[in-house]
């Protein structure tokens, strides 16, 4: 099993960022971590992240035949980008969305994903074990 994971933008300002929220861990550390739970599994795992919506894009349609799930916490973008969505629906592996923080308790605007439906699973709420989460779905459904 290899994994690609995409994180969105502003996740690289982890421990940074509203800290009550997301915590007070760094993305250096978030990437340890999933790099960690993917080697406990026996699992590969590409950890990247970028600002910009396009690029998340450019990463699914080109990276996604060398791996078999995409794990996606797209930032912001979960609550907007059509784009997003459609190229998730295009792609032939699973994909599942995680995020931090518990989206539906959080501003209205929030609790609206546009990719939900497109994705296997939406994990929220978990901080970084919501990662591992992931991960343990995909072993799952190996
Ligand atoms: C997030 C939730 C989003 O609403 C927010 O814009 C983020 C992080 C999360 O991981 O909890 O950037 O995806």
């Amino acid at each position: 099993m290899n994994i690609l994971v995409i994180n969105g933008p502003n996740l690289n300002l982890l421990g940074l960022r509203e800290p009550e929220i997301y915590g007070k861990e760094s993305y250096a550390d978030l990437c340890a971590y999933i790099k960690k739970q993917a080697a406990l599994r026996g699992c590969g795992v590409e950890v990247r992240q970028t600002n910009h919506e396009g690029v998340i894009i450019d990463w699914l349609q080109e990276l996604w035949p060398r791996f078999d799930a995409i794990l996606l916490n797209p930032g912001a973008l979960t609550h907007y980008s059509y784009a997003i969505r459609d190229c998730v629906k295009a792609i032939p592996i699973p994909v599942v969305e995680v995020h931090l923080s518990d989206i539906m308790t959080r501003e209205p605007f929030r609790q609206i994903s546009v990719l939900q439906d497109a994705c296997i699973a939406q994990i929220k709420g978990k901080g970084f074990a919501g990662y591992a989460d992931a991960i343990d779905l995909f072993m799952k459904g190996k």
